[in-house]
């Protein structure tokens, strides 16, 4: 193996919920090594949490446009190689933009951006800049993800009849029903978070994963949401129907007030002759259900499992793969990318992905708003 890439990290930091998912999934390969950042945009927390990590501080940079200007002045053997951006949604756009109008390489959390008319500039953009560009949708890293994605491909199901994705949390309750709370936070900030919450957050993640696992597009979308209180402009629950390439019907409710529930994401895909059901919250077990037969549990490292699947798992089977291992997986395939190693398109959510996730959100708000209308959702090249 060559020498690690180098990595450099906006946002994240001490204070944040997604950081330590990306330090810990960028070391698991022992593929990168985190050389500096901007982690907060008050200094003394930024340097500190450096410190705190152990991370040498002359790469801990007041803010982006400063980390830009200095890593330029590196030679390129010493430079940034890629950069994961990991701070409030409104903030990925400029981020990315410049950053790959400077050649580096990204990787961006989800949502790609506010609004799809920014996902289609980073899109042309990224045309010209040639890079490689990778969207976090974490969950497509399991093990038994990417295996149902290979299982729907071989044809195990027969043709698809129904695909269907529950993502439930219960996390706003407490912070909707309370006017100060729900004024504050900035998920329900349309200038922080875009012109959606839930549907934006996670509704994201059932889309995408309905495609990844399905091998279909969705193409038009029939939105239901709710956003609870008239001042509450962010929906936080919804309902969407599905139409699908090749005449597939399906469905994804999201929900934030689904109260007591943690992060269950539920994926189903049932074909002619079977059906695949996965759950976040136990990702270790894909179960297999045939008409007329007991249901099949199938589990990662064994050799049953595709390529796909296997590549993404360390350990002999019985040792449970979680959501670092997810995103490590996801890491992994940007290190292969990134290096020009030949790579399976299931490894990584690409750009492509995040433009057709936000056109989703808007065309999920769009059909809402125009009284629960069918709006189609564009092609991407
Ligand atoms: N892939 C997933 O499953 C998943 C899960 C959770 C969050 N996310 C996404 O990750 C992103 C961050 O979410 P979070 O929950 O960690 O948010 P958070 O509010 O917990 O943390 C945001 C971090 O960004 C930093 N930050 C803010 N402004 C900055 C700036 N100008 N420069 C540098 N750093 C800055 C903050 O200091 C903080 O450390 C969001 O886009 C969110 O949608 C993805």
């Amino acid at each position: 193996m060559g020498a690690k890439i180098r990595l450099g990290i906006l946002g994240g930091g001490g204070d944040s919920l997604i950081g330590v998912l990306h330090r810990i999934a960028s070391a698991m390969y022992d593929k990168y090594q985190v050389v500096g950042g901007v982690f907060n945009p008050i200094w003394e927390e930024n340097i500190g949490f450096a410190e705190k990590i152990g991370l040498p501080t002359n790469r801990i940079y007041k803010d982006f446009d400063t980390l830009i200007a200095e890593e330029l002045k590196l030679p390129v053997s010493e430079r940034m190689q890629v950069v994961s951006i990991l701070t409030p949604n409104f903030l990925h756009f400029p981020m990315a933009k410049k950053l790959l109008e400077n050649g580096f390489n990204v990787i961006c959390e989800k949502p790609m951006t506010t609004t799809f008319e920014e996902a289609k500039i980073l899109h042309a953009t990224l045309k010209m800049a040639k890079t490689v560009f990778a969207v976090t949708y974490t969950y497509t890293g399991y093990p038994m993800v990417r295996q149902m994605r290979e299982l729907v491909k071989e044809g195990a199901l027969g043709k698809i009849q129904k695909v269907d994705a529950q993502y439930y949390q219960g996390w706003i309750n407490p912070i909707i029903h309370d006017r100060e709370k729900r004024s504050t936070t900035w998920r329900l900030n349309p200038e922080k978070s875009g012109i959606s919450c839930c549907i934006g957050d996670i509704g994201t993640h059932a889309f995408d994963m309905l495609e990844y696992v399905s091998g279909l597009k969705i193409e038009a979308v029939l939105a239901d949401l709710n956003y609870l209180y008239e001042d509450n402009k962010m929906d936080i629950d919804g309902t969407v129907m599905l139409r699908c390439s090749h005449n597939v019907k399906g469905l994804i409710c999201a929900s934030q007030i689904a109260t007591g529930e943690e992060n269950s994401f539920i994926v189903k895909i049932y074909g002619e002759r079977a059906g695949l059901k996965w759950e976040q919250e136990n990702p270790n077990f894909l179960y297999l259900m045939e008409d007329g037969k007991p249901m099949r549990v199938l589990k990662p490292g064994h050799t049953y499992n595709s390529d796909l699947s296997l590549d993404g798992t360390k350990l002999p089977p019985g040792h449970p793969e979680g959501i670092f291992d997810s995103m490590g997986n996801i890491y992994k395939g940007v290190a292969k990318a990134i290096n020009k190693e030949p790579y399976d398109h299931g490894e990584y959510p690409t750009i492509i992905d995040g433009v057709r996730g936000m056109n989703f959100i808007e065309k999920a708000v769009e059909s809402h708003r125009k009284g629960n209308v069918w709006v189609n959702i564009e092609e991407v090249e």
